[in-house]
């Protein structure tokens, strides 16, 4: 696809919602419907780090060798069709989401290679009429021109409750002990390592969900958004 300069002008003035915050805290909820008001598109760009995630496991990639793992990311087929993902033509929708893939995510996720070989994908995902973004680097790396940023995050046991609660619900055993031990080992990656951490900017709105339900803080990032 050839675009002229005119066209690169008008693209990056389409609308982005950037939606970050730690895992559990109820972001991916919240976006989908943002998007969904809005009749915008969606980025879950932690699946894309869940997928390489998998591609590591399945291709016995060490978590920290971080030039076979980006070589790995630069040749993965991801195809998402509505709600289901497909990698390498299996549908691993699920498989994606359990905690050991999240784990594995936060872990490839600090290897900037893999970063840079996502960052072309997930800024393709902007589209008109615009676009809410969620996950750790949204604001800061790849949408910092984004017309609402907003750092959605929640104490570490409500969210260790909802995850505890999200896992049950789906006949899935956990123990609320661990998943807060998990939750507080992930935020500690994610916010220290040294590629693109998981930081608020100053110019995010903090929302804060440890005493909100999902329609509450949808209505609220949808009043921001109109104000911006
Ligand atoms: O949002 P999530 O729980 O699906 O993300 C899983 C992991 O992926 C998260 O712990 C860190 C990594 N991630 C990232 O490094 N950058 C993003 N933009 C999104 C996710």
């Amino acid at each position: 696809m050839v675009f002229d300069t005119q066209d690169l002008l008008d693209h990056h003035k389409l609308p982005v919602i950037a939606i970050d915050g730690p895992s559990a805290s109820g972001k991916g909820s919240v976006a989908q419907l943002v998007a969904k008001h809005l009749g915008f598109h969606y980025l879950d760009s932690g699946a894309l780090y869940r997928l390489v995630g998998l591609a590591s496991l399945w291709q016995d990639i060490d978590l920290t060798d971080g030039i076979r793992l980006g070589a790995a990311t630069s040749r993965l087929k991801i195809h998402f069709d509505a709600d289901l993902i497909y990698l390498d033509g299996q549908e691993v929708s699920a498989a994606i989401r359990t905690e050991e893939m999240g784990k594995r995510a936060s872990a490839v996720g600090a290897q900037p290679l893999v970063r840079q070989a996502l960052f072309a994908l997930q800024r393709s995902f902007l589209q008109a009429p615009g676009l809410v973004a969620d996950g750790r680097d949204m604001s800061t790396v790849i949408f910092p021109q984004a017309k609402l940023k907003v750092f959605l995050t929640a104490r570490v046991e409500i969210r260790a409750q909802r995850r505890h609660k999200q896992l049950i619900s789906k006949g899935i055993s956990a123990n609320i002990d661990i998943l807060t031990k998990d939750l507080v080992d992930r935020d500690g990656l994610d916010t220290s390592r040294q590629t693109a951490p998981l930081i608020k900017t100053a110019d995010a709105f903090l929302l804060d969900t440890s005493e909100m339900g999902i329609e509450q803080a949808v209505q609220t990032i949808l009043t921001w958004y109109k104000l911006a």
